[in-house]
C-alpha cells in the first residue's frame, strides 16, 4: 500500500485535521502545556468528587486530564477516528472512571439532570447563533440544578496563540469570535482569562504540528526565528444552571 501523501499544512481546515490527521492532531494537543488547560479549569472551579461530561472529547486528551480531579468523566465525540484514538488511549491507561459516547454538543447521549458540569475544552465547532444556543439548551437540560457549564476556547484575538498576527490576514478581531463572546454573555456565562505555555522542544516538531495545522506563514515565521514555544490566552466562559 502506498503511503498517504501528506501536505505541509492544512492551512487551519480543522475538519479536515479530525477526518484525516487525527493522529497529527493527537501530537499537537499532547504538546505539554504549563499548566494544562484542564488545571487551570480546576484551579477556578473545582472539579473534585464531580461527574463530568467532556463535550467534543477529540482523541480523550481533555477527558483524561479531567479524569485526574472528577469523580467520573464522560467523554462525547462525534467524529469517529477520534473517538478510536480516544478509546485505544482509554484501554492502554486502564482508567476506571472515563467512559467515551458518540454524540454532539447539540445532542448529548445524557438523560435530564445526570451530571454536576458539561465542559468543552476548544470545542471551536460553535460558530454561529443557532449552533450557540443548541448547546447552552442542551447542556442546561443535562446538568443538575445548581451545576456548571464551562467552555474553555482560545480567548479572542489569540487563535494561532502569540503567532496569531502572523497568521491573521487582518489586524481587526475575528467578527466570529466577537459573535461568539456575544451570544454567550446572552444565555448568561460570565468570563476569566489565563494564559498558557506550550513548549514543542524542537523546531521539526512544532513545523510539523502547530505549522501543519496554522499555515504557511507560521511555518515561515517559526523557520526565521528558530522558535519551538507558544504562549495561548485561553478564556472560560462559565455559567451556573439554576
Ligand atoms: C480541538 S478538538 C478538542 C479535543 C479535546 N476537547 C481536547 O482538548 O483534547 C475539538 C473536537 O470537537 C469535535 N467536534 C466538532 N464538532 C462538534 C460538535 N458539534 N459537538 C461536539 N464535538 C464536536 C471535533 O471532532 C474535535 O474532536
Amino acid at each position: 500500500m502506498p503511503s498517504k501523501q501528506i501536505p505541509e499544512s492544512i492551512e487551519n481546515r480543522w475538519d479536515i485535521l479530525y477526518r484525516d490527521y487525527a493522529e497529527i492532531y493527537d501530537r499537537f494537543g499532547r504538546v505539554p502545556k504549563t499548566p494544562t488547560v484542564v488545571e487551570a479549569l480546576h484551579q477556578h472551579f473545582p472539579l473534585s468528587g464531580k461527574t463530568v461530561a467532556d463535550v467534543g472529547a477529540g482523541s480523550g486528551l481533555s477527558t483524561f486530564d479531567l479524569a485526574r480531579f472528577a469523580a467520573q468523566v464522560i467523554g462525547i465525540e462525534p467524529e469517529a477516528a477520534m473517538r478510536e484514538l480516544a478509546l485505544q488511549a482509554a484501554r492502554e491507561q486502564n482508567l476506571p472512571n472515563v467512559t467515551f459516547l458518540e454524540g454532539s454538543a447539540e445532542a448529548m447521549p445524557l438523560s435530564d439532570d445526570s451530571v454536576d458540569v458539561v465542559v468543552g475544552v476548544t470545542l471551536a465547532s460553535l460558530y454561529n447563533e443557532d449552533n450557540i444556543l443548541a448547546f447552552d439548551r442542551e447542556a442546561v437540560r443535562v446538568v443538575r440544578p445548581g451545576g456548571q457549564i464551562l467552555l474553555v476556547d482560545i480567548a479572542s484575538g489569540w487563535y494561532g496563540g502569540e503567532l496569531a498576527p502572523v497568521i491573521r490576514d487582518k489586524p481587526d478581531e475575528d467578527p466570529y469570535e466577537i459573535l461568539h463572546d456575544q451570544t454567550l454573555r446572552a444565555c448568561g456565562f460570565e468570563y476569566l482569562d489565563f494564559f498558557t505555555d506550550q513548549d514543542y522542544g524542537t523546531l521539526d516538531n512544532i513545523i510539523q504540528t502547530f505549522g501543519f495545522i496554522f499555515g504557511r506563514k507560521a511555518i515561515q515565521y517559526l523557520r526565521e526565528h528558530n522558535q519551538t514555544t507558544i504562549r495561548w490566552k485561553f478564556r472560560i466562559h462559565y455559567k451556573t444552571v439554576k
